[in-house]
Order: structure tokens, then sequence, then C-alpha cells
């Protein structure tokens, strides 16, 4: 490995997934896996495995699947959560276990009640202690950047004395600034014995807006590791954006000589499949992966980039895997026609599904003239992508009109078994809900609903995100079809599938505290 090689840890599986509604299950966190895996990053953390049972199986199944990258799962720093991560992640090629404990004064008073050397103490205890597992142990002082320097460089230097071989100095709450960040990691590299021997990792929060810039004047003064997350996710303003990074580091390399094992052409199907799985839309003016990125309005920037693209572009879409030739499809599109669109969504089905996938599209098409990329994408993701274990929605009827109660008429297969239900409502939206309700027997309260059209014209598909909430679990739900009383149920039912998983592998434990 070069002495410039920064590794890419992502932690879209776990600080991501504490982003509110983002919960993932332990089919879904698969899937985002894999894609990690062909994206290239070096390490997947994959949960907290003591947070819940769910979470466990979550990070066992990953660590057991994934061959191409180290797994890792994180503890507090005790020895049940210690012990826990480790029966989680052993299986991984390369398992790696990352404890963490707070530093800063404000977390000692307020939040743990402890005592700088009681820290101390948890601290030797908990990486011994994880050092018996494994040597890949990585060790993060939570709230480093408001820890008193004199402290933290105590603290690090005690985890790497007891064998960590990764320190990490996250800014939890986002407080630092580039300057200020580059000099504790200097200060660090120079007073800390042996912390060159480690990988010294940062770990950024976005919450003003720095999180990238951080982490970039992080790598300059000698970090090696970065923890981030595809399309920023993660908790408050999220993580790092990995997509950002990456693209900085390759577009300008000439100031920031670094480089990393990612697979740059991965990025925009990797960032489709976690806004599927997570229903969290990428804003339209995001970097590297927004709908807008790479688009010119401006008639005097259209001009130049017909003239030579370079006038206003600095990256090339086709590097970060944006599909160029944007065919449209339609009735008489054939198979090959349909596989090659959605291997370019990073999709690759079986045969089996891709069949079936097939046969959805060509029904779409009797139902609309054109399908659009956007299209095929809520179909993929609402058969292959999104859980959809417990309720499916099999059929749905409905009548409303201005001299008539509306009515639904919905069949659901409740795990597997068939329950038709019929309801009035105030529209047909409402009574539908009524139906599933009935038949599901969750009642939750419906946070948000949201409907729009996943592209133009009267034929297109209506697209329906709803947010609900049960007993304090908030979960969201997506779903599209041309009829939108259709694609309300289904959002519904999305919805009530992932708080059914949730409510059955609660979680336990927060990522703060000991
Ligand atoms: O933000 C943070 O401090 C964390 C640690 C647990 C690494 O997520
Ligand atoms: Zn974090």
């Amino acid at each position: 490995m070069s002495k410039n090689y920064v590794k890419i840890f992502d932690t879209t599986l776990r600080d991501g997934e504490q982003a509110p509604g983002c919960g993932m299950t332990t089919e879904e966190k698969l899937k985002v896996a894999y894609s990690l895996e062909k994206l290239g990053v070096d390490i997947i953390e994959a949960g907290f495995p003591i947070s819940s049972e769910g979470d466990f199986q979550s990070v066992k199944l990953v660590a057991e699947e994934i061959k191409d990258c180290e797994v890792a799962g994180l503890c507090r720093a005790n020895l049940n959560d210690i012990d826990r991560g480790w029966e989680a992640v052993k299986h991984a090629q390369r398992p790696r276990i990352h404890t963490f404990i707070a530093t800063s004064e404000i977390h000692l008073k307020y939040k743990l009640r402890k005592s700088q050397d009681e820290v101390l103490d948890i601290i030797e205890k908990a990486v011994k202690h994880a050092v018996n597992y494994t040597e890949n142990v990585e060790f993060s002082c939570e709230d480093a950047t408001r820890t008193e320097i004199g402290f933290l460089c105590k603290a690090v230097e005690l985890a790497v004395k007891c064998g960590a071989t990764t320190i990490n100095i996250p800014d939890t709450v986002g407080y630092t600034v580039p300057d200020e960040f580059h000099d504790i990691i200097s200060t660090l590299l120079s007073r800390v014995k042996n912390l060159h021997k480690t990988t010294l990792s940062v770990h950024c929060h976005n919450d003003l807006g720095l999180a990238v810039a951080n982490s970039i004047a992080a790598m300059n003064a000698g970090a090696r590791q970065v923890e981030c997350t595809i399309n920023g996710l993660g908790e408050r303003a999220g993580n790092a954006s990995l997509e950002e990074i990456v693209m900085a580091l390759k577009v300008r390399n000439d100031k920031n000589p670094f480089n990393t094992g990612i697979n740059t052409e991965h990025i925009f199907p990797t960032s489709k499949i976690v806004s599927q799985v997570t229903g969290v839309k990428v804003q339209p003016n995001k970097a590297i992966v927004g709908a807008n990125a790479f688009a010119h309005e401006a008639g005097i920037h259209q001009d130049g980039v017909l003239k030579e693209r370079i006038t206003y572009e600095i990256m090339n879409p086709k590097d970060v895997g944006i599909p160029s030739n944007k065919i449209i499809l339609g009735k008489h599109s054939g198979r090959h026609a349909f596989r090659k669109r959605i291997e370019e969504y990073g999709y690759f089905l079986s045969d089996k599904n891709f069949e079936t996938a097939f046969k959805k599209f060509k029904d779409l098409c009797d139902l609309k003239k054109y399908v659009f990329d956007e299209d095929i994408e809520a179909l993929i993701s609402e058969e292959f992508i999104r859980s959809s274990d417990f309720y499916k929605l099999v059929s749905a009827n409905f009548a409303s009109g201005t001299n008539m109660q509306p009515v639904a008429t919905l069949t659901i297969a409740i795990d597997g078994i068939e329950k038709t239900v019929s309801e009035h409502g105030d529209g047909p939206v409402d009574a539908a809900y009524k139906a599933i309700s009935r038949a599901t027997g969750e009642y939750p309260k419906l946070l948000d609903y949201n409907v729009g059209s996943i592209t133009g014209g009267t034929d297109a598909q209506g697209a329906v995100t709803v947010r609900i909430e049960q007993d304090g679990v908030i979960s969201q739900g997506q779903g599209a079809n041309t009829d939108i009383v259709v694609a309300s149920a289904k959002a519904y039912i999305n919805a009530l599938n992932k708080l059914r998983w949730r409510k059955e592998h609660p979680r336990k434990a927060s990522s703060s505290g000991v």
C-alpha cells in the first residue's frame, strides 16, 4: 500500500442508518453491502451488533457474505458489547472490532458522569479485551474535537499501547473547522508515541457543512483512513459524503495527492441503491450524485459544453457512473436493451428475477408510451431492493366520485395468507389506508404523505412517499404506479413492512455511553 493510500471506511450501514427513518432490514443491508464491495471500499461498518437482534443478524450476514472488504462492528467500550460485536463479525474474511468512548469534558461530565482516570481505565480494559479476539481493533475517542488536547493525546496513547491498530478521531458534533482539525491531527502525530505505526482515521459530521473539507484537511496532516457515507447520510446533518471525498481527491489530485481503491464508476449506482433502500431522496443540487450535478441550464453554459465539455464540467459524468446515452425504452425494446439499462443502474438480477422484472416492464409499457429510467428504477426498487416480506398488495379496487362515498377493497397477503377488506373513507386514499390498517391490525400515525410524478405526461407514474410512526418507531415507504391510489397503497404497505421489521428487532442500546 503506497504511503498516500487513504482507506475508505464506509459507515452507511451504521452511522448512516442512525438517521431518522433510515433503518434498514437485514436483506436491505446486504444489498447495500454488495454494492459497497463492488464500489471498492476498504472497510464496511455493517452495524452496531449489541443494539438489537436485527442489527446483530445483519452484521453477521454481511460478515459472512462480503469477501473483498474488512467488516467492522461498532461496540461501546465494555466487555459485553465487544463479545457480542466479535460474535457478529468473526466469520468475515477480515473482521474488525471498532470500540469507542467519549473523551471530551462535556461528555464526561454530563453523559458518562466519569472522571478522566475512570475513562482511561475503561479504554485499557476494552482495547485489551478486543485485542484478545483480533489484532484488527479500531479505537475512537467520541467528541474528540471538543476534547482537551492533552487528555486526547493521553487517551490515544493508551489505546495504541493496549494494541489498537487504527485510531479514529471523530468530529462527532461537526464542530471543528479545517485549520483546527489539521492542527489536532498534526499534534497527535507529533506527540503520541507510536501513533505513526497505526492507521490514523477521521470521522467527520456535517453540522456546519464542513465534513468533507475537514476530512481532506486531516489527510493533509497525515490521516490515512476516512469514515464516510454514501450520499452523506447520517445523524442530524449527516456524515462526510464518500462520493465528494473520493472525487475531490481524484479531480484535485494536484492539491490532495492521495489515492483510494474506489471504482468511481460505481458511485452513482451505489447512491441510487442507498436512496432506494432508505427512501431518502438525494437533493437535486447535491455534488456528484444530485440530478442537477451535471445539468447545464443556462444557454451560455450549454453552448460552452457543446463546444467543449471542459468549459463547464470539471469531471466526466461517466467517471462517476452516470449513464451517458439515455435511450428511452418502450413496447418494442427487447431483453438485451432492458438488461443493459438496469445494469447501468447497478442492478444485477438473477435470471429468475430478471424475467419477473422484464414482464413488469412490458406491463408498464402497455400503460405508458415511453418508459424512462426513473420508471425502471421505481420498478426494480419495488420488486427487488426494498423488503416486502410480511405484507404484500395482491389487488386493489376503488370507487369514488362527486356523488358517492369513496370505497376501497383491497386484498393483502399477510405472511403469505390473503385477506380481503373493504372500507369507506373521506377519499379513495383514506379508504385504502383504513382497509390496509384493518387487514394488518396496524394503526400507525401518518406523519407525512407526499405524492409526485416520476416523469412528465398524464400517463406518468405517480410516486408516493409516506412516513409513519408507531410507539416511537418511525418508518418510511414508497410506492409507484400509474394509478396514484395504488401507488399510495403500496407506499403505506412498504412503510408497514419496515415498521414491523423494526418492532420485531427493537434497539436495546444507542451508540453513546458505555
Ligand atoms: O460520531 C461519532 O463519534 C461516532 C463514533 C461512534 C465513531 O459515530
Ligand atoms: Zn458518527
